[in-house]
């Protein structure tokens, strides 16, 4: 089953959906590579998955600070959301290949579950501040910088563009 953005994800800011359309359409291709079970594409697909969440934490917390949200529960819930994303990683590098169908099942379930909830539960608290705002609003810009950046992130992936470097959040 593959995940699905729709409208009642939007977090109401053109950038943040943009970008959560592009992490979920990197969730459902780590999913079918954990079905390969090929281990060195499965660690490079995490790889570019934390680069791209990297990006994405970076415009959240500018869209957050500059709508005055208090950032500090949304900066805790990133380092966990990052940790819990980088212990399946290593849990599924360290068995190189070897697990059921049945654990698939479950790597691929946590996957969803961890997107869902980053956008339901993370995020979407800051929709009733992003909605007195813009759609396109982005800090210390007009609309048209912000229509570069959410379209930049939509094509970047479908591009296969350099990953990002991951960061320490
Ligand atoms: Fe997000």
């Amino acid at each position: 089953m593959k995940l699905i953005w729709t409208k009642q994800l939007s977090v109401g800011n053109a950038v943040i959906d943009s970008d959560h359309k592009n992490l979920i359409a990197i969730i459902n291709d780590i999913k079918r590579v954990i079905g390969t079970k090929d281990h060195s594409a499965i660690s490079q697909a995490f790889e570019f998955l934390e680069g791209w969440l990297c990006v994405h934490f970076k415009n959240e917390e500018k869209i957050a600070l500059a709508a005055y949200l208090d950032f500090s529960k949304y900066k805790q819930a990133q380092h966990y959301s990052l940790k819990e994303l980088q212990h399946l990683r290593d849990e599924l590098v360290a068995k190189q290949g070897i697990w059921s169908e049945s654990a698939t099942m479950h790597y691929s379930h946590f996957l969803m579950r961890w997107m869902n909830e980053h956008i339901n539960k993370v995020d979407m608290p800051m929709k009733p501040r992003l909605q007195t705002l813009d759609y396109l609003f982005w800090p210390g810009s007009g609309k048209s910088e912000a229509n570069f950046i959410a379209g930049r992130t939509a094509n970047l992936y479908l591009q296969h563009l350099d990953t990002p470097t991951p960061c320490h959040v």
